[in-house]
């Protein structure tokens, strides 16, 4: 083997190589524990789930009574079609994973299956919810870093696995206006998870970020949360609107 070809399958152990950013998805149970949330914070005011993708967090969330709003790009497709895409993505990143188990903590998942069973099962609630939920306006279409909301609507903003995690294709310059417009439509807290990459490095720009945000009425805290599946994973950051 040359030398060329062992770095590079080094390297591939090393983090997840996926070539899309993909419609996945979690439940409202690993939400609780990724944003280390509390019932009653969730029923203070109304709440943004950007980017949700795939997740069920909304619909289990409406059964509650708790109001959520989702956003993600894609969500002019019909049901069928991100049901479709939702599984295809799912094939393709477990199918990467392989290759890279060991970077993974086996606690809050036991193997595999349970974690593909999870991701399936949010899809599945999400797809369900999705075409009456889009007529009650609980899902909207949107396209970071713009958002069609007005300024303080939301109390909440949760934001999971797009920013920091695809720090390797989406730019410095995006992060900074998505996590801006993030922070214009929230009255109270900001919170997002991971903060670390595909390559299972901190996202390095991270103090960069944080510097170039007004820092007059924002309060910058990285907290720890009870929830770790990529090695590291395990702190939020949080921006609260003071
Ligand atoms: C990996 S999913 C994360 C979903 C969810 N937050 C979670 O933690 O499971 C990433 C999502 O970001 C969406 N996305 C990518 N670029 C976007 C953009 N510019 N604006 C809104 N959504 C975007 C994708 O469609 C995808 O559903």
């Amino acid at each position: 083997m040359t030398e060329k070809k062992r770095i590079f399958q080094v390297k591939n152990r090393n983090s997840l190589n996926i070539d899309r950013i993909a419609f996945f998805g979690r439940t409202y149970a690993e939400y609780m524990d990724m944003f280390d949330l509390d019932e009653s914070l969730l029923r203070q005011g109304q709440i943004l789930d950007c980017p949700a993708g795939a997740s069920s967090f909304a619909a289990e969330a409406h059964k509650l009574g708790i109001n959520v709003t989702a956003c993600d790009i894609l969500y002019d497709l019909t049901s069928d079609e991100l049901m479709e895409k939702g599984k295809k993505d799912l094939q393709h990143v477990f199918e990467k994973f392989d290759e890279v188990t060991h970077l993974y903590v086996w606690k809050y998942y036991k193997d595999k299956d349970g974690v593909m069973a999870l991701r399936s099962r949010a899809l599945e609630i999400f797809a369900n919810d999705f075409p009456v939920g889009s007529k009650e306006g609980r899902y909207v279409q949107a396209e970071m870093p713009y958002l069609p909301f007005s300024d303080r609507t939301f109390s909440l903003v949760l934001s999971s696995n797009l920013l920091f995690l695809y720090g390797d294709r989406l730019d410095f310059d995006f992060h900074v206006a998505c996590i801006k417009e993030l922070l214009r439509v929230c009255s109270g807290e900001v919170r997002m998870f991971p903060l670390i990459g595909l390559d299972f490095k901190p996202y390095p720009y991270l103090d960069d970020i944080l510097s170039s945000l007004d820092s007059d009425g924002i309060k910058v805290e990285i907290v720890e949360v009870p929830f770790e599946f990529q090695k590291g994973a395990n702190r939020m950051l949080k921006l609260k609107v003071i």
